[in-house]
């Protein structure tokens, strides 16, 4: 059912040093600063020839990645997005198998203008896993 791996996001506290790192340090290919004030949180992507790394910065009071860098001082990987081609098939297949969805399990439009939705951490190795319709 997953395809292909769309990114993986990293919460950062200073959106401007994590830059200078993957752009600098790293030489990936960095886009502009966009903030998701829907989301709570600013993106940068970092567009490598496989894959992408959405890097993620708190946005306003109550961002849903404050608790996260809470407990991560330096950041860290914040989820997984995988690729999938009927995100409400996805998701029922999932409900059935006894995974929980996040939030009220209605795809929402994530930073790609894409339906996408959340799963649990515990339902998934410990790993708090996007699924975006491709
Ligand atoms: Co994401």
């Amino acid at each position: 059912m997953i395809g292909r791996l769309n990114h993986v996001a990293i919460a950062v506290r200073d959106m401007a040093a994590a830059v200078a790192v993957y752009r600098d340090t790293l030489g990936g290919e960095v886009s502009e600063k966009v903030a998701q004030p829907d989301h709570g949180v600013s993106t940068v992507f970092v567009v490598l020839p496989n894959t992408k790394i959405e890097l993620l910065e708190p946005l306003g009071t109550n961002s849903p990645i404050a608790k996260f860098l809470e407990r991560n001082a330096d950041g860290g990987i914040h989820h997984i997005c995988y690729e999938v081609d009927d995100i409400i098939a996805a998701r029922d297949r999932l409900k059935a198998a006894g995974a929980r969805v996040l939030g009220d399990g209605e795809p929402k439009i994530g930073a790609h203008g894409k339906p996408v939705l959340f799963l649990h951490p515990k339902d998934f190795c410990g790993t708090l896993v996007e699924l975006e319709q491709a």
